[in-house]
């Protein structure tokens, strides 16, 4: 008999956010308005390679990416997604038993990521929806590897200023890589929330973790990519699943760096939406923290998926945390405003 790892026995399966056809998709944190026009023209001209294999070290798309943030290609690794770059991070400085740190909750795929990567999650409870830096530097040990700062925070949108994640970094080992996660770095105030690689990115042990799935619009193409100082890249380039990174995937996301100035607009419009549709939901009653990412939270704690269940009769799909909260993607104006009227009716 096959034995599986003990470890991976309790650990939950990822929850995608639903799709529902016809119904609003407010679930996964995409951007509601498609692909950009570069995007959309090449994409089909690309389609005929698919029989050839991808060029593995995706050339084109890291020097692309260097240019963009001014720093050598060797400080880029790329993924299929953000999510495998992490996947990727943790096979790098994991060793069976080592502890993996984040607030929690945070990105859910930490947690089932470490533990794949044979490592222990370590979760640090949130402190007023954001993450408790000063905790988090308190629970750091001996056996810790790597920390994941997730900043915005998803799902609870907040994120963490300057001064604190300075104050975090000096009080991280040297040792510790420190992982700081920008999924949502496109919609985030730059007033407010620090861009890490200005920031942090000289340091031996930071880490920045972006993806093409959320403001870029390539959610369904998977690309995401680190910087990172250049031997710790080497060791992620190493691995990586070999070809993960589709031709389709490293040209449209050349195309989408390249039409970078339309990725800001369109965040602009999200984010827009986003301060619209939170202070309705106040003004409704509702608690929500300000948000810095393409989404709002709802800490509806134990009625958050009664919650979901009634916006999915209203044709709203929304991400439920059980006993915790929901998480609603800002999407298109009427998407929003149906979730808006659903939100007014609701009597939890
Ligand atoms: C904080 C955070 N990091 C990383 C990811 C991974 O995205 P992807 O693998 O599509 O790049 C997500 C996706 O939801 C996320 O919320």
């Amino acid at each position: 008999m096959v034995r599986v790892r003990s470890s991976l026995a309790q650990l939950p399966a990822y929850v995608p956010g639903r799709k529902l056809p016809g119904a609003a998709p407010l679930a996964s944190n995409e951007s509601p308005h498609g692909m950009l026009p570069g995007v959309v023209a090449r994409l089909g001209e690309l389609a005929g390679g698919v029989s050839r294999y991808p060029d593995m070290s995706a050339t084109a798309l890291v020097n692309a990416l260097a240019a963009h943030h001014g720093v050598a290609p060797e400080r880029i690794a790329v993924g299929a997604g953000s999510s495998e770059v992490c996947a990727q991070l943790l096979h790098s400085v994991v060793r069976p038993g080592d502890e993996v740190l984040f607030g929690w909750r945070s990105f859910e795929a930490y947690p089932i990521l470490t533990a794949v990567a044979g490592g222990r999650a370590v979760r640090v409870p949130l402190r007023e929806h954001g993450l408790d830096l000063d905790a988090m530097a308190e629970a750091i040990t001996g056996r810790t590897r790597l920390v994941f700062v997730c900043n915005p925070n998803n799902p609870t949108s907040t994120a963490v200023g300057e001064q604190a994640l300075r104050d975090f970094a000096d009080r991280v080992p040297d040792d510790v890589l420190i992982v700081v996660d920008e999924a949502y770095r496109e919609y985030a105030d730059p007033a407010l929330v620090p861009d890490a690689l200005g920031l942090l990115g000289d340091r031996p042990n930071v880490v920045v973790l972006r993806t093409f799935s959320k403001a870029y619009g390539l959610a369904g193409l998977r690309v995401g990519y680190c910087v990172a100082p250049a031997e710790i890249a080497a060791t992620v380039r190493k691995t990586q699943v070999p070809f993960s990174v589709s031709a389709l995937a490293q040209e449209a996301a050349v195309i989408a760096l390249g039409e970078h100035a339309e990725v800001a607009r369109r965040a602009a419009l999200t984010v827009a939406e986003r301060e619209r549709v939170r202070k309705r939901l106040r003004a409704l009653g509702y608690e929500v923290p300000a948000s810095q990412a393409n989404f709002v939270w709802l800490p509806l704690a134990g009625v958050s998926a009664d919650f979901a269940l009634y916006c999915l009769s209203g044709k709203v799909v929304v991400r439920p945390f059980l006993g915790e909260g929901v998480r609603v993607t800002i999407g298109l104006p009427q998407e929003n405003d149906t979730l808006l009227a659903l939100a007014a009716d609701w009597r939890g």
